[in-house]
């Protein structure tokens, strides 16, 4: 007789119930994950152990019939970890993604979380994804903010206002605790008054609607960027304040002179040197286009700044290995490309509170293996 496999099954309003929308604790989890980072206790998928995850993508078009064809958003993406410390957990996140979910009433990306034991791979838990991974994209921020903001940093600037930046929003709010003003920048002005409205009504916050990326830009102590790409955010060196704290968490440029002056700090500069070896992989007219910091990738490919795996890490700054902010004056830009690791932390943390509130489904894989 083999044994007994079963995992629990946690939907996305048990994961609501388990506390998944809490932003504070998730800052928290998302710092101790850095820290384990910084210590590389942690291992992603790929030769160099720090891929981001492997896309499934579609041609643009196929005599096939069923074969989807290529569109905005339409992908697949596997994003496979290991996380040790006090989670020592392994698993997956998985989604497709296409543009036109919205109109049908679903999200543009559908994601599962399956976290496995690291011992025996049999499943411990399925799980929704799409609150744990939009939830840990806004906390992460939250972490930069904690650790490389000015601490009087009193005006945040948010491009784009989607869900992304939204949640990015929440996080920053908690830890820059001297926030006064908000300002909003979006191509869809009116996307962007809504949002200050329902901020300030919120949390009684002076917040407002720019005009323009500059306008926005200049007022920020600490600027947001969490715009999709239907036009590249683009801004210029001398728009950014003394002390000014930017976090790319969707694509952003500015001009080289910033990248020469300002330090930079990544979620995990190994991830992004493997980015930046598929980037060396593509025919020369197509590297360095797509990607979150790729303008950084291209100054470190023409020797303008050092190779991105002897740059710093915010994990490094959190375990004391590297110092971060060192004076009030610095300008700082942090990259936060995203990385499975944060979901398996996330969605760990989650699947403890369930287990504790007696929430989800046990879900039986066999009672003994037929293959045993
Ligand atoms: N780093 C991570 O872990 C991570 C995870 C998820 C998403 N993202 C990024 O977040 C971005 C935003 O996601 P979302 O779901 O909120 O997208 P969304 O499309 O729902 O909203 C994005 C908003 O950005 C605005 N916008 C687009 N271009 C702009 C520009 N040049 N200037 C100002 N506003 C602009 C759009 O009008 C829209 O309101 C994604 O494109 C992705 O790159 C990053």
């Amino acid at each position: 007789m083999g044994k007994k496999t079963e995992f629990l099954y946690l939907s996305e309003e048990d994961m609501i119930r388990a506390g998944v929308l809490d932003s504070a604790r998730c800052i928290d989890v998302e710092e101790e994950i850095f820290a384990l980072l910084g210590k590389d206790d942690y291992r992603m998928g790929g030769d160099k152990y720090n891929a981001h995850g492997m896309f499934v993508k579609f041609p643009k078009e196929s005599n096939n019939p069923g074969m989807p064809l290529d569109g905005p958003d339409r992908r697949f993406l596997a994003m496979p970890g290991y996380l040790g410390g006090r989670f020592h957990i392994a698993g997956e996140k998985w989604y497709g993604s296409n543009i036109n979910n919205p109109s049908i009433g679903l999200p543009r990306s559908v994601l599962m979380i399956m976290l496995n034991n690291v011992e025996t791979g049999e499943p411990v838990a399925l799980m929704s994804g799409n609150l744990v991974s939009s939830v840990r994209t806004g906390c992460v921020p939250g972490v930069g903010v904690r650790h490389l903001a000015n601490p009087d940093a009193a005006v945040c600037t948010c491009i784009g206002a989607g869900p992304v930046s939204k949640s990015c929003f929440e996080a920053i709010r908690l830890e820059a605790k001297q926030l006064k003003e908000v300002v909003i920048y979006d191509l869809l002005t009116e996307k962007a008054e809504a949002w200050a409205k329902s901020i300030t009504e919120k949390y009684g916050l002076k917040a407002w609607a720019a005009t323009s990326l500059e306008e926005a830009v200049r007022a920020g102590d600490i600027i947001s960027v969490a715009a999709s790409s239907v036009k590249p955010v683009i801004m210029q060196n001398d728009w950014l304040k003394k002390g000014s704290l930017i976090i790319f968490t969707g694509r952003c440029s500015i001009d080289e002179e910033y990248f020469s002056s300002a330090k930079i700090f990544w979620d995990n500069p190994k991830m992004h040197d493997v980015y930046y070896d598929e980037h060396l992989a593509l025919p020369e007219n197509e590297r360095f286009i797509n990607g979150i910091g790729v303008q950084i990738y291209r100054m470190t490919y023409e020797g303008k700044l050092p190779p991105l795996i002897d740059q710093t890490g915010l994990g490094e700054v959190i375990c004391g290995a590297k110092p971060g902010r060192t004076s009030k004056d610095d300008r700082i830009c942090f990259v936060a490309g995203g990385m499975v690791i944060w979901d398996l932390g996330w969605s760990w943390e989650i699947l403890q509170n369930a287990k504790k509130m007696g929430l989800g489904q046990t879900l039986k894989l066999w009672d003994s293996p037929y293959l045993a």
